[in-house]
């Protein structure tokens, strides 16, 4: 360790960051890592209101009257509702006064009251940095797409090591770990996946698949970072790898030595999306949802247009986005609602929606079904067509 870790260990920076080193030391032994790092920026997760709960309050309420300052850059993810739209979403006064004292404390820290789930839209990051990022998405998309360094830590994790601004120097910290040993193949149904635009079903594939291992991932055409991210959402939910290699995405393989032939090669055949639509086939009539990962600027502007073009919504479209995508733009077009600062996962979507719902994104098919709720996994493309009418 150096002076200062064993300074800030021993209580020399106050009693928070004493119990913040702790939990990291504790956890880098575990993990057999030899030293620790000093991370760039910390995101948080599990900080709705309607998923930690009182205790989860306690927890952060606690660690802010100790004292607690986050030593890095630290972003937070959606929370239980939107903040200035919590009438239309019918949200209980209880979950209202839990969440803001949740972010109150997390302010108090020194958070940043980002609360989207998508930090690497917004924050310098960079190649070979290293962070402490506890939202899967935003893990994968780090490690995969920018080649930053971070673990798949869960939300306390991330949260000590905002505070101590280290994390075990172990897991894909560590070049030896991002060395893949499976070969995913989609090259046999790359046209077909490009004209049917199942990006959430690839994802949701590629999870089930890899499992916690690091894979290389052939003949996928991901048009931009868009989406990208909406595949390794979808990765992130049934695989819990942190990182996975996308050729003519992701950096680390312009880097990284390895013997192709060394992997175990796995082609995949078009059952494989079948069967994993089959188990999101639910919901008749449904309200269509989106943004799940928050939604870019762009992905909302061009879907706004598209609806637009159309002749409108038919259908109730509701979309979700980070406060920085939706500010500033024009959202009154009827029939489509655009909810900031939350999600249709972590807020109670059964109060403003209903409970049957039509996505395109893998994880919230998933999340979504996990909670009991009817749900029919689509493409974009579908999905915009079942809100003008134009689908099924
Ligand atoms: Fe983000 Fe919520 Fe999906 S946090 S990745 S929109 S489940």
């Amino acid at each position: 360790m150096t002076r200062e870790e064993e300074l800030a260990l021993e209580g020399y920076y106050g009693e928070a960051r004493a119990i913040a080193m702790k939990v990291v030391v504790k956890v880098a032994e575990v993990s057999g890592a030899e030293r620790l790092v000093p991370v760039k920026h910390a995101h948080i997760s599990g900080i709705s209101f309607k998923n930690i709960g009182e205790e989860g309050l306690e927890f952060l309420e606690s660690l802010a009257s100790k004292g607690a300052r986050f030593a890095v850059p630290t972003t937070v993810n959606p929370g239980a509702f939107d903040l200035e739209r919590r009438v239309e979403m019918k949200v209980d006064e209880g979950v209202v006064r839990g969440q803001f004292r949740v972010l109150d404390a997390l302010r108090r820290m020194g958070a940043k009251i980002s609360l989207s789930c998508t930090p690497y839209l917004y924050e310098m990051i960079s190649f070979r940095d290293h962070l402490a990022w506890s939202e899967s998405n935003a893990v994968l998309y780090a490690n995969s797409v920018v080649g930053a360094m971070t673990n798949r830590d869960g939300g306390p994790l991330a949260l000590f090591e905002a505070i101590s601004g280290r994390a075990p120097l172990s897991g894909l910290h560590l070049e030896e770990n991002r060395v893949p040993s499976l070969l995913l193949d989609f090259s046999g149904i790359r046209s077909r996946l490009l004209e049917s635009g199942l990006i959430g079903a690839a994802g949701l594939v590629t999870g089930r698949i890899t499992g916690s291992y690091v894979s290389l991932v052939r003949g996928l055409d991901l048009k931009n970072e868009d989406e990208v991210k909406l595949y390794l959402a979808a990765v992130g939910a049934t695989g819990s790898t942190g990182l996975v290699l996308i050729e003519g995405v992701s950096p680390d393989l312009k880097h990284l030595r390895f013997s192709e032939h060394e992997l175990e090669r796995i082609t995949l055949d078009w059952s494989a999306l079948t069967a994993e639509l089959e188990r999101y086939s639910g919901a008749g009539d449904a309200v269509a949802v989106a943004g799940c990962p928050h939604m870019s600027r762009r992905e909302l502007a061009e879907i706004l247009e598209w609806v637009r073009r159309h002749g409108g919504a038919k259908r109730r479209l509701v979309l979700f986005a980070s406060r920085a995508a939706v500010e500033g733009l024009v959202l009154n077009e009827p029939n489509v609602e655009v909810y900031a600062d939350t999600c249709m996962v972590v807020s109670d979507l059964s109060r403003y929606a209903g409970r049957s719902v039509v996505t395109d994104s893998g994880k919230a098919a998933f999340y979504l079904a996990s909670q009991g709720y009817a749900v029919r996994l689509v493409s974009r493309g579908e999905l915009l067509k079942y809100v003008v009418g134009e689908g099924g």
